[in-house]
């Protein structure tokens, strides 16, 4: 059996989303941006902010290969889908659920940068910094977490439990009784 724990709330998710909306309305003002979001993770993440960025806007979705059912990364990336636009000259935005190893986003950007955009940011819910294999930082920030599994809010565990509200610890009931 699995049981849920509250990490962070839809509340408290709400108010960093406006934040981070408000924010990169500031810093792109007057320009246009194009919100890649990597599916299937992002999806709930991108819906909220991008209704927060007020700015010119338009999406496109990226997959890569992921997790599959198991809780650790293969250390492997693959494109699965790529950009369906040209990127050229355009302020990309890449959207993640969670910065993890960094792995994802590392390939991804490289994979991006690609196209010749003028710009290329990352905004990322969720950081579990601890974790980082990969010198790379997210550009927008939600919510730096502790090594825990979670899920909710976009976040999988086997395809399982996106549609929570809020981002929960997933705790296996092995551990105690
Ligand atoms: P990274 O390449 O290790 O940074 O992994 C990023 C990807 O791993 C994310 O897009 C998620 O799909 C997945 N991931 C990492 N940690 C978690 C977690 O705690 N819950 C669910 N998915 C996770
Ligand atoms: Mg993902």
């Amino acid at each position: 059996m699995e049981h849920l724990r509250i990490l962070i709330t839809r509340e408290q998710i709400a108010k960093k989303v406006g934040e981070l909306g408000a924010q990169i309305t500031r810093d792109f003002e007057g320009e246009s941006v194009v919100l890649i979001g990597v599916l299937k993770g992002a999806t709930i993440f991108l819906a909220d902010l991008a209704r927060q960025i007020k700015l010119d806007a338009t999406f496109d979705f990226i997959a890569v290969s992921s997790y599959g059912n198991s809780r650790e990364q293969s250390g492997e990336v693959k494109l699965m889908k790529d950009v369906d636009q040209s990127m050229e000259g355009k302020n990309i935005i890449l959207v993640e659920d969670i910065l993890d190893t960094g792995l994802t986003l590392t390939y991804l950007k490289k994979q991006m940068m690609v196209h010749k955009p003028k710009s290329l940011k990352i905004a990322a819910l969720l950081d579990k910094v601890s974790r980082r294999k990969q010198p790379i930082y997210g550009d927008y920030v939600g919510f730096e977490i502790p090594d825990e599994f979670v899920v909710g809010y976009g976040l999988d565990f086997a395809e399982r439990y996106r549609n929570l509200p809020d981002v929960c610890i997933l705790e296996s009931e092995e551990k105690s009784s």
